[in-house]
């Protein structure tokens, strides 16, 4: 049994007004007696619907940040104000890389705060292989690169070594949690593609049953991004995995929830703040 709470989205919370909103995201859920937070979003709003939906953020066990983009650490000052004792589990290239977006008119930096990651270092654990954070939960890197990427992420840039290259998304860690026979996968931004990131679930945890992807797809608005791309993808999603619901908000676009509600049809839903999921 999985409780999932969708902290804070881009999508509004429309029947409850006194939740927030941003573009960002953070997902808090419990397992195996842990309580546990996937992202922060962009800022300490998080903590506000966390309050409002009676979250105690002191008591978080574990968090897991994503990658290391801003809309999902932004919110990292604030946590470690609130909570003393959890572990926080992340790629080790999230925090060493200055992150860009040139998706806007001007470069806009996007990267994680790395003082806090210096002087709060005996929080951070460094992941550099998949793990088991507990016994059903899985941090796993995407492995397959079978699947295009999207094409969003020509947008993004990295400076390593005062040298700007394209983004590569190997700092992102999508994170599984085993139910019964099957598996939920949460993951963020999915730069990794979201084809290559539920084959990679299914590899290494050996479980083909993939009851559910709650996440974005990075399929944003682009002029580039056909939408027959999109279709091409859903329709993967809609005849390998059966018995998988998609989930999605944060960096997919309106066009792409368009083709995959039309594909999917019940097997999706759009998330919001303060959206609560049982599986
Ligand atoms: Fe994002
Ligand atoms: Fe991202």
């Amino acid at each position: 049994m999985l409780d999932l709470t969708v902290l804070i989205d881009n999508n509004a919370a429309f029947l409850d007004k006194e939740l927030l909103t941003e573009h960002g995201l953070s997902f808090y859920f419990k397992v195996d007696g842990l309580a546990c937070l996937y992202d922060l979003g962009a800022s300490d709003k998080w903590l506000n619907n966390a309050n409002k939906l009676g979250i105690h953020a002191e008591e978080v066990d574990h968090l897991i940040l994503s990658h290391g983009h801003k809309d999902h650490t932004g919110g990292l000052s604030t946590f470690l104000q609130v909570n003393k004792s959890a572990k926080i589990f992340v790629s080790d290239k999230a925090f060493k890389y200055k992150y860009l977006t040139y998706r806007h008119e001007k470069p806009r930096d996007i990267s994680s705060d790395s003082s806090l990651f210096a002087k709060y270092a005996d929080r951070f654990v460094l992941l550099t292989e998949d793990c088991l954070l507990s016994p059903h939960v899985y941090l796993i890197h995407n492995r397959v690169f079978e699947h295009r990427l999207p094409v969003g992420n020509q947008f993004l840039r990295i400076v390593a070594d005062g040298q700007e290259k394209p983004y590569i998304p190997n700092d992102e860690v999508a994170l599984v949690i085993r139910i019964d026979d099957g598996i939920v996968i949460l993951s963020a931004c999915s730069h990794s593609g979201v084809l290559n990131i539920i084959q990679s679930s299914v590899e290494i945890t050996g479980c083909s049953k993939v009851l559910a992807f709650v996440g974005g797809t990075h399929l944003v608005d682009t002029d580039m991004e056909e939408k027959d791309d999109v279709a091409s993808i859903a329709r993967v999603l809609a005849d390998k995995y059966p018995e998988m619901c998609l989930y999605t908000g944060h960096c997919t676009g309106s066009a792409a929830v368009d083709v995959f509600s039309e594909v999917l049809q019940n097997r999706f839903a759009l998330f919001h703040s303060g959206m609560q999921l049982k599986f």
